[in-house]
């Protein structure tokens, strides 16, 4: 086999992989197209954000609201259930992070890093259990907090993870208070 054979197949070999690669970048840049609008269009980011009228809601009530497509709990608690709350050492929690979009991620899970600022009574949080994303039912289970009925996770009156599979408590979303009686959420 002379050297001049042996050239040609390897620069043949190049011209494949050359070819392959351009290839490989269309195909990319056609798939993408296809991708990105599947992820929220403009209708939908003008929902990031939304003002919940808390004014009817009493000691003891809780309201849903719908923030993102998932369910927001909105509970004025009874100060029996902070009391209680703030009973739990850390050490009991399953989970012992806050979850709470507005302070520090690694925030311990004390009632306190839970419940709004200056407002103790007031919990907002996402209501998806953190298991596999059901709607956990309120003032239920072990815990006197939350149950999720799919696979049996309790949650205290913080919606701190207590028993069950689910591995987090539920998360407390990006809010404050822009009055006593409205909620921003996003
Ligand atoms: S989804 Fe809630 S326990 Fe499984």
């Amino acid at each position: 086999m002379s050297v001049h054979e042996t050239a040609d197949p390897n620069r043949r070999d190049f011209l494949y992989i050359a070819t392959g690669a351009v290839a490989a970048v269309g195909a990319a840049s056609l798939a993408w197209p296809f991708i990105d609008q599947m992820n929220p269009d403009a209708a939908t980011l003008a929902l990031a954000e939304i003002e919940v009228d808390v004014s009817q809601v009493a000691d003891g009530q809780s309201i849903t609201a719908k923030w993102r497509g998932k369910p927001v709990f909105i509970r004025q608690r009874t100060d029996a259930e902070v009391e209680e709350a703030k009973a739990v050492p850390l050490a009991d929690l399953k989970d012992p992070v806050a979850r709470n979009a507005n302070i520090a991620a690694d925030a311990p899970a004390t009632d306190e890093n839970r419940s709004a600022p200056g407002k103790e009574k007031w919990l907002v949080m996402v209501g998806v259990c953190t298991h596999l994303g059901c709607i956990p039912l309120g003032q239920a289970g072990d815990y006197d907090g939350w149950f999720c009925p799919c696979h049996g996770s309790s949650y205290d009156t913080a919606g701190r993870i207590r028993q069950g599979p689910a591995p987090e408590n539920m998360a407390v979303p990006p809010f404050e208070f822009t009055s006593d009686t409205i909620v921003r959420i996003g």
